[in-house]
Formats: structure tokens, sequence, C-alpha cells
């Protein structure tokens, strides 16, 4: 099965995807090898299936690679993934120039060190002006606070006047969201064979197809997002019509 764009039409592709990147502790332990070194395996994998996406048409892609809860890990681990989102933004402020996608990431960036903040921003800065698939990272992400913080900048809005309670919408929230302007999620693939949501996208993701895979994360090839691909072109969505 291959669902590449000759094989899907674009408008069968998701206009949203949604990657909850796991298993790669699982792997590095299946080979006898530290948790590290399953996430620098899986740092590669994400490299290739943005790039992936990006060709084949996918207008907006988000990935899950840090949550607010990734904090309690072991010292080493986080250590071991800060290396690896430096060395990525490194990557892709020296080498990317050409590739035609809009880096932003989602999340509360202001608790990572300032050197990673500083290549936060230079990475979002210069890329702000590309017209191709936008790439979300989340980082230090969790839905639960994404909500929190949207619940707190209505409520100093209320206490500052600018709005009364009784205007509050489901509209109002969303442009309060790290996705404001962005569309829902259509499909949130998620490898490794666990079913659950792990506070990824909640509010964005209350009508999004999930497809979970029996697939490790650095295992996973663009042959297994064909395949899920396709998966989510058959699906039925009714967004809660019949
Ligand atoms: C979950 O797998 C994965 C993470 C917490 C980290 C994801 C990060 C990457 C793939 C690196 C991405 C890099 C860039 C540059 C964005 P897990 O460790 O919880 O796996 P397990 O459930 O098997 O233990």
């Amino acid at each position: 099965m291959k669902a590449s764009n000759q094989k899907l039409g674009t408008a069968m592709l998701p206009n949203h995807l949604g990657i909850i990147m796991d298993g790669n502790g699982r792997w590095a332990k299946k080979r006898g090898l530290p948790r590290p070194a399953g996430h620098t395996a899986g740092a590669n994998t994400f490299r290739t299936i943005a790039r992936y996406c990006s060709r084949i048409g996918i207008p907006y892609l988000t990935v899950y690679a840090f949550s607010t809860e990734n904090w309690k890990r072991p010292q080493d681990e986080v250590t071991a993934l800060m290396r690896l989102f430096k060395q990525y933004m490194e990557e892709a402020l020296r080498d990317f120039t050409d590739e035609n996608i809009r880096t932003r990431f989602i999340g509360d960036t202001s608790a990572f060190a300032p050197n990673l903040q500083d290549l936060i921003r230079r990475t979002e800065e210069s890329s702000k002006d590309k017209t191709g698939m936008v790439l979300n990272i989340a980082m230090n992400y969790g839905g639960r606070a994404e909500l929190a913080n949207a619940m707190r900048q209505l409520a100093r809005e209320v206490a500052a006047g600018s709005l009364v309670p009784e205007d509050i919408n489901e509209a109002l929230i969303e442009k309060r969201l790290y996705t404001a302007g962005q569309p829902d999620p259509d499909l949130i693939i998620r490898p490794s064979g666990e079913n659950r949501t792990s506070n990824f996208l909640l509010w964005q993701s209350a009508y999004s197809e999930y497809v979970s895979m029996d697939i490790l994360w650095p295992d996973f090839t663009t042959k297994d997002l064909d395949r899920a691909l396709m998966e989510f072109a058959q699906r039925n969505r009714r967004f809660g019509g019949i």
C-alpha cells in the first residue's frame, strides 16, 4: 500500500497531522542501549518524517517532542533531550535555508535555558516567511497547561474590563491557544502501540481521528506514515452528525 501524493490526492491528506513520537525508550532498551540513544534515533526519524510530510503536501504538522510532565525524567535523559533540541535547531538555522518549512514552537518555552530560548526564537524568526508546511514542535507542552494559560488570559481581560464573561465562547478560547489560527488536527498518529492522548492537543483534538500503530518511533518509516494516511483516507468522519 503506497499513499504518496500520486495514490492519495492531496484532498485526502490531513490538513493538520499530529504525531506523538513514542517508544524511544523501549527501542533503546530492546537493544541494551541507554534511553538517550533511543531519543537520538527518534530525532533522526523526526527529521525524515517532517521532510516527507512537507514533500507530499501536508499543510500542518505538529510533533510532541517534550511534555510538561517530561521534566520528571532522570536528569541525564532530560539533558540528552535538550542537547538534541539544540542540535536540531542549530542544524535548521545552518542547513534548512532552502526548505520551505515554517517552524514554530508550542508550549511554555520560557522554562528552557536562555541559550535554547534564543535558538527557538531564531529558528522561528528565520523561517517565518516560508510559505510551505507549518511545523509545530511541542516543547514543554501540555494540553491542560495550554488551556489554563488561555483561561488566565481571558480572566485578565475580564479584570481589565475589555471582555465580559457572557462573551466568552469557543472562538475566543481558540484564539488564545498556542495553535491560534491553525486548523484542528484531522489525524493524530501514535506509534508504540499505546492508546492514550497523553495531554496532547486536548482542545484541538475534539474530532481528530486517531491511528495507533504497533511500531516504536525510531523504527517508524515513510511507509508506516503512508499506511496511517491510507487508513485516515478511508475513515468516515461525521463530526457529531450522522
Ligand atoms: C517519548 O518516548 C518520546 C519523548 C519523550 C521524546 C521525543 C523526542 C524526540 C523524538 C526527539 C525529537 C527531537 C527534535 C529535534 C524535535 P519515550 O521515551 O517515552 O518512550 P518509551 O515509552 O518507550 O519509554
